[in-house]
């Protein structure tokens, strides 16, 4: 028993010698707070019942005398597992939302169903913490429900036609989803600007995910016997989190933590700053099981399908044996493409394939060479490198400038 001992002593001296971040205990709104903007909360109901919290940073640090009444919006979009404040992460110099918003737009932050948002997550009819149904969705019911819901309060709200979107990561798969089954939204955007968008997922090169990505129907199998439908089930989740929020605020540690989270993206980061690692970890990713198997389906056919739900309930659901792809010509909206060089999840070849499918793409911009995919929410770099161009292409939309396609490779 001695070495449980000594492995408790050691985690525990860990702990009494916490040097958190500031913010790490905070919530949205007094992060936001403390860095000097202000910030609305709007709930949302989904045509299937969940109740969403959208944030809104509707000006930027100075209020002007006199504010537009018609800035132009843009919803942020964070991606499976993130939350609206990876887009403040970065504080107040280089944050996205805040950058965004100091140059005279008007910033929604999406929230998703699942995510914790301000309140604790809501459905009309069922509790997230005991009702497997509250769970029993992928990016695809995000992109069909979460995401209409939110546009749509956005024009209501603002009284314009037309919103800017721009979505990291699963942000992509969910925006072309909706477009697949509801064109009609190509019509309530104006551009859409991807940020390492997880659509095609043919080359991701990560060894260890494409092994886990074989475990697929392995997962569905186990989770549906046990009847879960969370990815990291609440009993362990808070225990988990604790943990992981803690360590990764410890200076013994966190340079593992570090090492963990940039290993998601491929190579090292090294453009993520030290004190940004314990405000990345400090909220924990919860996934549906759903959501996480249909991701690894994907991997694993290299393409981009609705769910499998194994090839019995497929016939039923969709009246063949292997689920459809999505409808990708359907998109008419205006696509922009920004990719990291070494993203080893969202890989400039499969960006690339996206590119020639999608049939109004005017902007393609590779990050390089060092920048991976949380550079695009965590690097202090992407404030340069990414926001500012997101900017130029929006300020020239606005203009009616539509540029001609563009396309950018990394220099060094
Ligand atoms: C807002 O209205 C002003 C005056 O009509 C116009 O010059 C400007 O371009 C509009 N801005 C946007 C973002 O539509
Ligand atoms: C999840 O939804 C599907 C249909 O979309 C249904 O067949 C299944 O029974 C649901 N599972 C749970 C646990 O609610
Ligand atoms: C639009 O906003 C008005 C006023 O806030 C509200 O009464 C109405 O229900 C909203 N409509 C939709 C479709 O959200
Ligand atoms: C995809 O969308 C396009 C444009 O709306 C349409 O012409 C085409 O028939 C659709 N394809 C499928 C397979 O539904
Ligand atoms: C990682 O970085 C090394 C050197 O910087 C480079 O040669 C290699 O291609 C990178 N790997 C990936 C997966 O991008
Ligand atoms: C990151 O930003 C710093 C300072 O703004 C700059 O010196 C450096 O070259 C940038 N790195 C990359 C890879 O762009």
């Amino acid at each position: 028993m001695g070495w449980i001992w000594c492995v408790w002593v050691f985690v525990c001296s860990g702990f009494y010698a916490l040097a958190l971040h500031p913010e790490v205990y905070l919530n949205m709104e007094q992060r936001v707070k403390r860095h000097g903007y202000p910030l609305e909360i709007h709930p949302v109901t989904t045509e299937d019942g969940y109740i969403l919290n959208m944030y809104r940073i509707p000006h930027g640090l100075k209020k002007s005398e006199n504010e537009p009444t018609n800035k132009s919006a843009i919803l942020l979009v964070h991606s499976s597992g993130g939350s609206p404040a990876n887009f403040v992460t970065l504080g107040k110099k280089y944050s996205a939302a805040y950058y965004f918003a100091d140059r005279g737009f008007d910033v929604w932050l999406f929230c998703s169903r699942g995510t914790e948002c301000q309140n604790p997550r809501k459905h009309i009819k069922w509790d997230w913490n005991n009702d497997p149904e509250y769970w029993n969705w992928s990016f695809h019911e995000v992109g069909l429900y979460d995401l209409p819901a939110s546009i749509d309060h956005i024009l209501n709200v603002t009284q314009q036609k037309k919103i800017f979107h721009v979505g990291y990561s699963s942000g992509g798969p969910q925006l072309y989803a909706l477009i697949s089954e509801k064109p009609e939204y190509n019509e309530k955007i104006k551009l859409n600007v991807n940020y390492a968008a997880a659509v095609l997922l043919k080359e991701v090169d990560y060894p260890f995910l494409q092994v886990l990505c074989q475990l697929s129907n392995l997962f569905k199998n186990l989770y549906g016997a046990m009847g879960v439908t969370e990815l990291t089930p609440p009993v362990f989740y808070s225990v988990l989190s604790d943990l992981v929020r803690k360590m990764c605020a410890d200076p013994k540690w966190f340079r593992l933590c570090k090492v963990a989270l940039s290993s998601f993206g491929s190579n090292l980061s090294t453009l993520m700053e030290d004190d940004i690692v314990e405000l990345a970890t400090s909220v924990f990713p919860r996934l549906s099981v759903k959501q996480a198997t249909h991701y690894m389906d994907n991997v694993n056919r290299g393409d981009f399908r609705k769910y499998d739900y194994g090839k019995q309930t497929n016939l039923a659901v969709y009246g063949r044996a292997v689920p459809p792809r999505y409808n990708l010509t359907a998109t008419t909206v205006p696509n922009a493409f920004f990719y990291g060089a070494t993203d080893s999840l969202s890989v400039p070849e499969d960006n690339q394939e996206l590119i020639g499918i999608l049939s109004n793409v005017i902007y393609e911009e590779e990050l390089g060479p060092s920048f991976v995919h949380l550079d695009f929410i965590f690097a202090k770099n992407a404030s340069h490198m990414l926001y500012k161009p997101t900017v130029k292409l929006f300020k020239d939309f606005d203009a009616g400038r539509i540029p001609p396609k563009i396309v950018k490779r990394s220099k060094q």
